[in-house]
């Protein structure tokens, strides 16, 4: 039998979820507006992301496609019967819509909570507007709370990991994953990324990473955040 505390400390976390989801339902909503007609464009990956795809039947008729930033992102855009096209046919995108998994207010970024960042960090250099949508539990004044996910080719894990250590991070390989891309995560735990540009391109620089999920070099341009009250948008 459960006892009440049980019950209650159960209810709140589920409360606390569906705020969450609400918020992120709320903040995909708002950047429908920013989506153009006649403009083929980019689409990240995740939960908030998820929220977007499911309302895009509001926009599909106007738009020319979609490139995705994942696997999973490409199957539910695929259900909802929108076009899918290559970043290779496109060249450039006008637009790329993204959720994340912490945000400062220099919208700068950590992401690849999904396993995703890579492609993500494609799409984002690729663009020539980024909005990231989040709800406004992910707004935080110095970036490092979320472990940092880093993209790795599986041969150089450990090696990397070491180099990882040296900089005071713990890095935690990511159990039973695989990216789209066939390389292992690298969950990286306790870092003081005070300086998000120089440690993005350090990381960056380890022979065997793929790439970090740090968005400082490429952040976003916009930030949408949903709180209980409304959205906030954070730009330029
Ligand atoms: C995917 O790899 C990530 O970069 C996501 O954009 C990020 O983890 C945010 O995901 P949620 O919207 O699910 O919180």
């Amino acid at each position: 039998m459960y006892n009440k505390k049980y019950i209650n400390t159960k209810l709140s976390k589920f409360l606390i979820f569906m705020n969450q989801e609400e918020k992120k339902q709320k903040v995909a909503e708002a950047s429908l507006e920013y989506i153009q007609s006649g403009q083929v464009i980019g689409i990240g990956t995740g939960s908030t992301i998820n929220h977007l795809i499911s309302l895009m039947d509001k926009v599909k008729s106007k738009i020319d496609g979609v490139v995705s930033s994942s696997e999973n992102t490409t199957k539910l855009l695929i259900e909802k019967n929108i076009r899918i096209l290559e970043l290779n046919e496109v060249g450039r995108l006008p637009l790329y819509i993204d959720g994340a998994d912490e945000s400062n207010m220099h919208r700068q970024l950590i992401k690849g909570g999904g396993g995703a960042l890579t492609r993500e960090k494609i799409l984002a250099q690729a663009s020539d507007e980024f909005i990231c949508v989040i709800d406004d539990s992910k707004l935080v004044d110095k970036l490092g709370n979320f472990p940092l996910p880093v993209e790795v080719l599986q041969i150089s894990q450990s090696l990397v990991a070491l180099e990882l250590v040296k900089i005071g991070g713990r890095p935690v390989l990511r159990e039973n994953f695989n990216t789209d891309n066939g390389n292992v995560i690298l969950d990286v735990h306790n870092l003081e990324i005070l300086e998000p540009i120089k440690m993005e391109q350090s990381i960056n620089n380890l022979p065997g990473v793929i790439t970090n999920g740090i968005f400082a070099l490429r952040p976003a341009d916009r930030l949408l955040v949903s709180n209980s009250n409304g959205v906030d948008v954070i730009e330029n």
